[in-house]
């Protein structure tokens, strides 16, 4: 599979009068056409600073590319002007943010949010036909009165719908990548599900790669091809979502699948929860970041950041665990 896009060693800080919070500390994946990239992680611990990193839509007087480069199409995006990135944005790379609200304009109906994103690039498309097309995928993101739709406002629509109407904005391009930050979470699950649905087979017909970000765990192992693991701005882990739940290796990783209820196992009174919390994001961390909260931790977690070590196909670690030159053997800290 070819390459699309390649994030090396990404850092990215935001900096306001009174701290600075380093939210990647160097990131670096690949994703490949045609693939779903689900990204998982706690709160707080880098996956929409990546997604708007890609995107050059991180806000320009916080933030700050420390580091790193983001290939694509053999190109790095970081060293776009404004006028090239208008034209990746939307066609090539299309985005459903977390939050519709902000990402909508609150004083322009929801037909011309939809169709205006479209003509944009596709100025020979007659205006009929985006139309047409625009109606088409408000139905098909499940407004059954797509016309009515398109004569409102976002104000006078409910989160789920302003977040569907994101989707209809974003898939209308049927773009190279498409980055979807939390698609589905303001839905119930049918449509959810039609969503996803949606999403599956414009990525069939248009060979688009998807990068997922999610919470929820069934929608990765449902959807997605391979997952990358993030805790506290980096990746600690990156594998085929078969293996990634079948053989989960990171101390992060198999706490985050313990969390998961299971409606197999008998009813426990107490759900599993992950010991301690997230580093702060505003201090520089020495050794792995995942260690004041690991049952694993060895001398050398503490002073020392692990390297990402590749542990089979496709499957990578960063923990001191499975660094060959450590003795000790993975199977004994389970
Ligand atoms: N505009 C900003 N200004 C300052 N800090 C920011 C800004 N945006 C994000 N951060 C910080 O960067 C870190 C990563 O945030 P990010 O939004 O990427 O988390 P996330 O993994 O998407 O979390 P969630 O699952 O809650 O959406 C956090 O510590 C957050 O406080
Ligand atoms: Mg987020």
């Amino acid at each position: 599979m070819k390459k699309l896009l390649q994030v090396e060693d990404l850092h990215v800080s935001f900096s306001t009068l009174s701290k600075t919070v380093w939210a990647l500390r160097g990131v670096s994946f690949d994703l490949y056409s045609g693939e779903t990239l689900g990204i998982v992680g706690e709160s707080g611990c880098g996956k929409s600073v990546m997604a708007k990193s890609i995107t050059r839509l991180l806000p320009p007087i916080s933030s700050r590319i420390d580091r790193g480069k983001i290939f694509y199409g053999g190109k790095d995006i970081l060293l776009k002007n404004e006028r090239q990135l208008r034209k990746i944005r939307g066609r090539e790379i299309g985005m459903i943010f977390q939050d519709p609200m902000t990402s909508l304009n609150p004083i322009m109906k929801i037909g011309s949010q939809i169709i205006e994103g479209y003509s944009l690039h596709h100025r020979h498309v007659p205006r009929q036909e985006v139309v047409l097309r625009a109606l088409e995928l408000l139905e098909r993101v499940g407004f059954p009165d797509s016309a009515t739709r398109m004569n409102q406002y976002p104000h006078e629509l409910s989160g789920g719908m302003r977040q569907r109407v994101m989707i209809a904005i974003a898939m209308i391009s049927a773009p190279h990548i498409l980055i979807a930050d939390e698609p589905t979470t303001a839905l119930d699950v049918t449509i959810q599900a039609q969503i996803l649905e949606l999403l599956r087979e414009i990525q069939e017909k248009e060979q688009m790669s998807i990068m997922l970000i999610t919470h929820d765990l069934s929608i990765i192992a449902s959807f997605c091809d391979r997952v990358i693991v993030m805790y506290a701005g980096e990746i600690v882990e990156s594998a085929r979502v078969d293996e990634l739940f079948h053989a989960p290796k990171h101390p992060y990783t198999r706490r985050l699948l313990n969390s998961i209820p299971r409606l197999d196992l008998p009813p426990q009174r107490h759900l599993y929860s992950i010991h301690g919390s997230p580093p702060d994001m505003g201090r520089k961390m020495k050794g792995c970041t995942f260690h004041p909260r690991c049952p694993h931790a060895m001398p050398i977690c503490r002073s020392e950041k692990p390297k990402s070590f590749n542990i089979g196909p496709e499957h990578s670690v960063s923990c001191h665990l499975f660094d060959p030159r450590t003795a000790r053997n993975e199977e004994s800290h389970r």
